[in-house]
């Protein structure tokens, strides 16, 4: 049950519209687009340094870290990824969590980003001393935070989980009896407590792209395309995920598009994720799940304004310069670093179990 204690009032954590950022898109001729390109590839190899991107970024982002011996993923694997890579410097093109979390695994590290303002609506909305408040009120409850928090928040918590590993860090935790705080999306939290039944305090922060998904919408699409599968990210409301087949994370999208029996596929996450799917699956058809009705506006229309942040000419600009660096105070890495472990090591044994079984 989400009974919230009365003592504090969990207000709503939602960005107002007015203060998301516009999304722009970088515009580039081709001979710009390309000569930038070559400087990259030569820059990356001169200063050992790889770019870890995330689906959503743009594609000549993603083509340059595929080329160049980095890598395109999640954000669980781009977590991953860069802990296992021998490059000294990590350019981590995404926001600045994942920035930040590439930091806290590679403390040793040069982690380089785009550009430092690259934010996430879900870790503005889930402020420490407001979370460390909520907390404090529930001693005998596990916290849970998803990915998408700050250094501070996820070292306040004890586990973190990203949207591919959500449901089954919180069986576990429930197989042991655990009661749970969770924070900050509050429709992956919705998602996460209905899938498992767990008993869950659920922060009410939001993802501006996500949120626009309109359910209504989406019945007049599908009635449109009756043969279209609908995937949907968890992040996205009720009313759209009840229309799913499937909901999963970003690469489990991508997995669906590839081997589900279907020529077309209604996607609600970042039409970044395209790029990929389309790769995956050249010849099915990707269609965009809408994003407002006919008398309503979207502000983000299905594209992250801060992973938009993320360019050809910044990521120049910092391989050029090493400026823009991440920085994470010790003291709360090494907090920190406990609950991003704990995952790594509880999907790590997933892994093994699911080899053994197999
Ligand atoms: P994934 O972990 O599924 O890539 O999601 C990250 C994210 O920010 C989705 O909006
Ligand atoms: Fe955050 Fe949403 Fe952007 Fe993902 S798409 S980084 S959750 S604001």
């Amino acid at each position: 049950m989400n009974t919230l204690n009365p003592a504090i009032e969990l207000r709503d954590y939602r960005m107002p519209p007015e203060q998301v950022p516009e999304t722009i898109v970088e515009t580039l001729s081709v001979a710009e687009r390309n000569e930038l390109k070559s400087r990259i590839k030569l820059l990356l190899k001169e200063k050992n340094a790889i770019i870890v991107a995330h689906y959503y970024t743009d594609p000549d982002l993603q083509e340059l870290a595929d080329e160049t011996g980095g890598h395109v993923s999640d954000s669980l694997d781009m977590a991953r990824f860069g802990h296992e890579s021998s490059a000294q410097t990590l350019v981590v093109c995404g926001v600045r969590f994942m920035g930040e979390t590439a930091k806290i695994l590679n403390p040793e590290k040069r982690i380089l980003m785009p550009d430092l303002n690259a934010d996430c609506s879900l870790d503005i909305g889930c402020p420490i001393d407001d979370f460390s408040r909520f907390c404090g009120q529930y001693p005998d409850r596990t916290v849970v935070v998803y990915a998408n928090t700050s250094a501070a928040v996820k070292a306040r918590a004890d586990w973190m989980v990203t949207s591919g590993s959500a449901v089954d860090v919180v069986n576990h935790l429930k197989a042991q009896g655990k009661k749970i705080i969770w924070a900050p999306d509050k429709y992956l939290g919705q998602y996460v407590q209905e899938q498992t039944g767990a008993d869950m305090l659920i922060w009410q922060g939001s993802c501006v792209v996500h949120e626009e998904f309109k359910g209504i919408e989406l019945e007049l699409l599908r009635r449109e395309h009756p043969q279209a599968k609908v995937l949907v990210h968890p992040e996205s409301p009720v009313s759209v995920i009840k229309q799913a087949d499937v909901v999963s994370s970003t690469t489990g999208i991508i997995k669906a598009a590839r081997e589900l029996d279907a020529k077309e596929f209604i996607v609600a996450t970042d039409k970044g994720i395209f790029h990929k799917m389309q790769e995956a699956a050249p010849d099915k058809i990707f269609i965009e799940a809408p994003t407002a009705g006919i008398s309503a506006t979207c502000k983000s229309c299905a594209h992250c304004p801060w992973m938009a942040m993320n360019t050809l000419r910044k990521l120049e600009h910092v391989l050029t310069t090493g400026s823009n660096e991440v920085h994470v105070d010790p003291e709360t890495s090494r907090k920190a670093r406990i609950s991003i472990q704990r995952l790594l090591d509880f999907t790590a044994g997933r892994k093994t179990a699911l080899a053994g079984d197999a």
